[in-house]
């Protein structure tokens, strides 16, 4: 009885880990989608900013003042547990990801890259509620900042 509970508490305290390995196939597969979910956050608050910038959507600076905060607090997100050792691209076993083994060889140039888009999420996030030009002149920066980790560290989509 008093074995079975120390189980029951242990399975308990991991429960979330064991849904998640459960529903996964790879050993990195919880972690690969992580960093998808993260990057989407980026997508689609890039994706109101974009539609105000290019006139498809109405500017309102409060909505863009919001988006603006969301993705510069998700490129602030720590990131540690989302990129183990052998959830790249090219190993087998993993969930579809598009992550180059170069971000594990070239670490460096991964953080400097991720910086960048801090700089310039932060700026964006004090200029976008200031009217559309400021909002404009600021996206720049950050779409230069999404690329240039993309050119160097993101699979082309198969
Ligand atoms: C430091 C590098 C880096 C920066 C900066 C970066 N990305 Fe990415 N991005 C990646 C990598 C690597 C992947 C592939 C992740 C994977 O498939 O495991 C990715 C994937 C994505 C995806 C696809 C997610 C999915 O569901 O598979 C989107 C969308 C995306 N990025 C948008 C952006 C936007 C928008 C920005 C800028 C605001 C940005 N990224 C900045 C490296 C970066």
């Amino acid at each position: 009885m008093i074995k079975k509970l120390t189980v029951a508490a242990l399975f308990g305290a991991l429960g979330i880990t064991a849904v998640a390995i459960a529903q996964d196939e790879g050993p990195h597969d919880g972690a690969i989608k992580g960093r998808q979910a993260m990057f989407q956050t980026y997508g689609f608050n890039m994706g109101i900013l974009g539609a105000m910038a290019k006139g498809k959507m109405d500017y309102n600076a409060d909505m863009a003042a919001e988006a603006a905060a969301n993705l510069n607090a998700a490129a602030n997100f720590g990131q540690s547990a989302m990129w183990p050792e052998g959830s790249d691209s090219e190993t087998p076993g993993n969930a579809k990801t598009r992550a180059l083994p170069a971000i594990w060889s070239d670490f460096p140039g991964v953080l400097e890259k991720s910086k960048a888009l801090k700089d310039a999420s932060a700026v964006l996030a004090a200029e976008a509620g200031n009217g559309l030009d400021a909002l404009k002149s600021a996206m720049g920066g950050v779409g230069d900042s999404c690329k240039g980790c993309h050119d160097d560290y993101r699979a082309e989509k198969k």
